[in-house]
């Protein structure tokens, strides 16, 4: 009898009627979703069951960092499933050990403790927890174009249209409006902005309010990279009133950016720093909170510091450093900017590209004049569907969202795959120029 879970003979067709079936896909009615059937994955690309190739242009979930199916990680997991596949958490094992160890020498200042979870959303659940422990204040401030998980917490701080169903959510939870208004409103100074938070840190009372969790450089709602001297300032006020700063670095971390976190950009130290995707590159489940020394801890994960997921990201961090990822990611993300610039001279519909690194967005509009968006606000429309349905056809993987597509590749990309992809790009624009009226 064979011991396999998965039939390795099912077709692509049987597992998608079967997964939605069966089990449910996030954010969406059920009806609706189309999943891609996945068999396989080498370095930049997966393939269906059949044998058709993607380029994974958006690394999964912008956390494939390191290229999928590298050996050095995939042995690392085997060999410690081998000899310490568990320990609960009251104990002390190697992966647990050195991965604090690399940890405290990678993040930025003195942050040299962390808590392990499953991942990114425990993260920020836990950071608030933190926050709230070590202040005696209640009130945690986030921004509204933000995502920070889906868990009670975590989703009450998420301000973007994720958060709506799951209100009112938990008491404390203060938004702030973002340095960036939008396709057809753009951006304000770093001041401007500083001077709204620091309005409303008034407003609620500073006494009161125990952090500003902020994504250093923001991910899913739209690759947001706020203009020098913000996250300095927020960092100014953030001592000024005895607030807690907390870094959400899940996906802009671990090399996204073209630095190990975006916040080194800008060489700003937070009092807590959350990470996932990246520490593992998704090859096991993990995320940590890092901090300052801290004495005392009212929190539990039975699978905290899970060794097997400890070894997966210790394995990770060394393939980073190894293939000088980092490096790459800049070196490939000088390529990606200027390819990014050249869509934006051709096509009439992009509207703005940006990108930091390999983190990057293109934003399309269909008017020039007024830069209306191709899809309204937390919508779609037939132009961005048909441009996600050539991607699809193209065997180009990638995000799309609202008016938006993501340029996330895996950072071990190279410059010829990186031009093949923005070639099969250049094509689709052509479907979303045709929409443009002035
Ligand atoms: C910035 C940020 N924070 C938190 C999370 C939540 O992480 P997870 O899905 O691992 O819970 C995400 C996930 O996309 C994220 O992008």
């Amino acid at each position: 009898m064979t011991t396999a879970i998965i039939n390795p003979t099912m077709t692509g067709k049987e597992i998608v009627d079967l997964c939605k079936k069966h089990t449910l896909y996030e954010w969406s009615a059920q009806s609706k979703v189309d999943p891609i059937p996945v068999a396989r994955t080498k370095g930049i690309y997966f393939w269906t069951p059949e044998g058709k190739r993607f380029i994974d242009f958006n690394s999964q979930l912008m956390s494939v960092n390191i290229g999928h199916g590298d050996e050095r990680v995939i042995n690392a997991i085997k060999e410690q499933a081998e000899t310490l596949a568990y320990a609960n958490p009251f104990m002390a094992h190697e992966p647990r050990a050195r991965l604090g160890a690399k940890l405290a020498e990678i993040t930025p200042g003195d942050i040299d403790t962390f808590f392990f979870t499953n991942g990114g959303a425990e993260a920020t659940e836990n950071a608030i927890k933190l926050a709230r422990f070590f202040t005696g204040r209640h009130k945690i401030m986030a921004r509204y174009r933000s995502y920070h998980g889906a868990t009670a917490g975590s989703i009450s701080l998420t301000g973007d249209p994720r958060r709506w169903a799951a209100e009112p959510g938990i008491p404390g939870v203060v938004h702030v409006l973002d340095p960036y208004h939008g396709i057809e409103r753009g951006w304000e100074s770093a001041e401007t902005s500083l001077a709204m938070i620091e309005e409303t840190m008034q407003l609620e009372g500073p006494h009161t309010i125990a952090a500003f969790i902020l994504e250093t450089v923001v991910g899913t709602n739209g690759i947001l990279i706020a203009p020098d001297g913000y996250l300095e300032g927020v960092r100014k006020l953030c001592d000024k009133y005895g607030i807690l700063m907390i870094a959400d670095e899940v996906m802009a971390g671990f090399g996204r950016t073209g630095e190990w976190f975006a916040v080194d950009h800008w060489k700003v130290v937070p009092d807590l720093i959350c990470m996932a995707k990246g520490l593992t590159s998704s090859y096991l489940p993990l995320g940590a909170v890092g901090m300052r020394h801290h004495k005392v801890f009212y929190g539990g994960l039975t699978y905290n510091s899970h060794p097997m997921g400890c070894a997966a990201a210790l394995a990770t961090i060394r393939v980073y450093e190894e293939d000088h990822l980092i490096e790459n990611a800049r070196k490939m993300g000088a390529v990606m900017k200027q390819l990014g610039a050249d869509l934006l001279a051709r096509h009439a519909s992009v509207g703005a590209v940006r990108s930091i690194g390999l983190f990057g967005i293109v934003e399309l509009i269909r008017s020039r004049k007024t830069h209306q968006p191709m899809a309204p606000f937390n919508g779609t429309s037939e132009e961005m569907t048909a441009l996600g349905r050539y991607f699809r056809e193209q065997g180009l993987y990638t995000l799309v969202r609202w008016n938006t597509f993501f340029t996330n590749p895996p950072l071990c990309i190279n410059e010829q795959q990186l031009r093949e992809a923005f070639a099969i790009i250049d094509m689709g624009l052509e479907i979303t120029d045709k929409a443009v009226a002035d």
